[in-house]
């Protein structure tokens, strides 16, 4: 065999910008090892970076294992490994083991900066290898290697965990407690990136307004924020994600204040019924968080809302379900994700009584999404014809055009070549098509 015949990896995430990010230190150790990425499954290292958010993101992983196995029939030495949320959990991991024998590598959500040993292990032992670290390594994030997807922007993580314990959600579970990282760290890693041609931050953690609280030297998020916005060579700042229920006027004033915050604020509201809320444990009420909304439209109103709503959690009623019809109209989001409820073994809510029948959830899913893309695109075409930035982002599958991002998150198609992509252009949004617009630059 020609020994420079390099072996091939390939890093499949499911899941939120977290996981797509601990996606880039798992491609970064892969390329520090020598191996050589590729567009398809079919390579000699395939690693999937699971998310257990609800029931069918587990399902869908299973699905894709037994076409994973098929591939390694014609490749033996091929190896298999699984990482992410899913994996925390030990009936997952157990099953995983006992069923599916051609799995080479499962390691847990704290075991990402010992990628590098484990995988060592597996391709010298050629044994199996089941890792489970505690949240104690968490520091030991700082430094790796990455390989990131795009050359002109970075997700930065800021925390780690959370502490909120939403009654619904198994996040708390499977990455454990929230832990914030030094703003210097933080700072110096975004010098980095804007030293090496990274011109947007995604700020990353399942509360940013928590950030900084528990420091032996508190700060808050909207100092850390306002602290990347002054790092040379940063041209737009992201955060994600954002809970109603400590959203700071600080953080106000910040968002107000800085260009470089880029117009798209996510903030999910889950139930518009207090009652709901209250049993979801987001400690907001419906109507605080129309106050919170009203406060930050007014103040900003180029401001793009965009938010999350679960339907069907135990015990909704009609009623209940009115309230976040009602919360929908009021608000007009630019956009929304909206989910079924779906219980996770080991919550708080998959022991509640009154579920709430499929069929009834679907009738109101159904409403709701309607409603929510009928505002959406109302908001949408309230800035067609104008002009504005837009971070070019990739070539399009269309010959001649590229796609690129506005401020407020959304989609521009526009004529173009890829000596664009990285750059920011003005760009006239001529047409709005729905949810994206189809500009030309000026
Ligand atoms: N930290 C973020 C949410 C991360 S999970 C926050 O607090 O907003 C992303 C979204 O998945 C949540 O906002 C919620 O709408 C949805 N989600 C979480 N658990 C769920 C479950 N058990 N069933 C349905 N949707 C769920
Ligand atoms: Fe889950 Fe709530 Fe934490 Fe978000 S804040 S990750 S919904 S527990
Ligand atoms: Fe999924 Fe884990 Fe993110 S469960 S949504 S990948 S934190």
């Amino acid at each position: 065999m020609n020994e420079d015949i390099k072996l091939t990896y390939h890093v499949t995430t499911f899941g939120c910008q977290m996981n797509a990010h601990d996606s880039e230190k798992l491609r970064g150790v892969l390329e520090a090892e020598g191996y050589v990425e590729t567009d398809s499954e079919r390579a000699d290292i395939v690693i999937y970076n699971t998310c257990t958010i609800r029931e069918n993101a587990d399902q869908k992983i299973y699905g894709r294992l037994g076409r994973l196995n098929n591939y390694k029939k014609s490749n033996p030495d091929m190896i298999i490994g699984l990482c992410g949320c899913m994996m925390q959990q030990k009936e997952v991991a157990e099953k995983i083991k006992n069923s599916y024998p051609f799995v080479d590598l499962v390691f847990g959500t704290h075991n990402i900066s010992d990628f590098k040993n484990l995988l060592n292990r597996v391709t010298e032992s050629r044994k199996r290898v089941f890792e489970f670290g505690s949240e104690d390594n968490s520091d030991l994030y700082e430094g790796l290697p990455t390989k990131r997807k795009y050359s002109f922007k970075s997700g930065v993580n800021i925390m780690y965990g959370c502490n909120n314990f939403c009654t619904y959600c198994i996040v708390p579970y499977v990455r454990g407690r929230e832990y914030s990282r030094l703003p210097n760290d933080i700072l110096e890693e975004v010098k980095r990136l804007a030293d090496d041609g990274v011109i947007e931050i995604m700020l990353l953690g399942q509360n940013v307004n928590s950030y900084g609280k528990t420091l032996d030297e508190p700060v808050s998020f909207a100092k850390l924020l306002s602290d990347v916005c002054r790092v040379p060579g940063i041209e737009r700042v992201r955060f994600m994600t954002s809970h109603p229920k400590d959203l700071s006027d600080e953080l106000i004033d910040v968002m107000a204040g800085e260009e470089k915050v880029c117009r798209h604020l996510h903030l999910p509201v889950q139930s518009g019924s207090t009652a709901i809320l209250k049993k979801m444990n987001r400690i907001y009420t419906k109507e605080s968080y129309l106050a919170l909304e009203e406060k930050i439209r007014s103040r900003i109103p180029d401001m793009a809302l965009t938010t999350d709503i679960i339907v069907g959690f135990p015990g909704e009623t009609d009623a209940d379900f009115e309230e976040t019809i009602d919360v929908c109209r009021k608000v007009e989001y630019d956009s929304a994700f909206t989910f079924i409820y779906s219980p996770r073994t080991g919550t708080p809510a998959a022991k509640m009584p009154d579920k709430v029948p499929d069929e009834v959830c679907h009738e109101r899913f159904d409403r709701l999404l309607k409603l929510v893309q009928d505002k959406a695109a109302i908001r949408a075409k309230l800035i067609e014809g104008a002009t504005l930035p837009v971070l070019i982002e990739d070539k399009n599958r269309e010959e001649g055009l590229v796609t690129g991002r506005l401020s407020n998150n959304s989609t521009v198609h526009l004529p173009g070549d890829e000596s664009l992509i990285g750059q920011i252009v003005d760009v006239n949004l001529k047409e709005c098509r729905g949810f994206y617009y189809f500009g030309e630059m000026v």
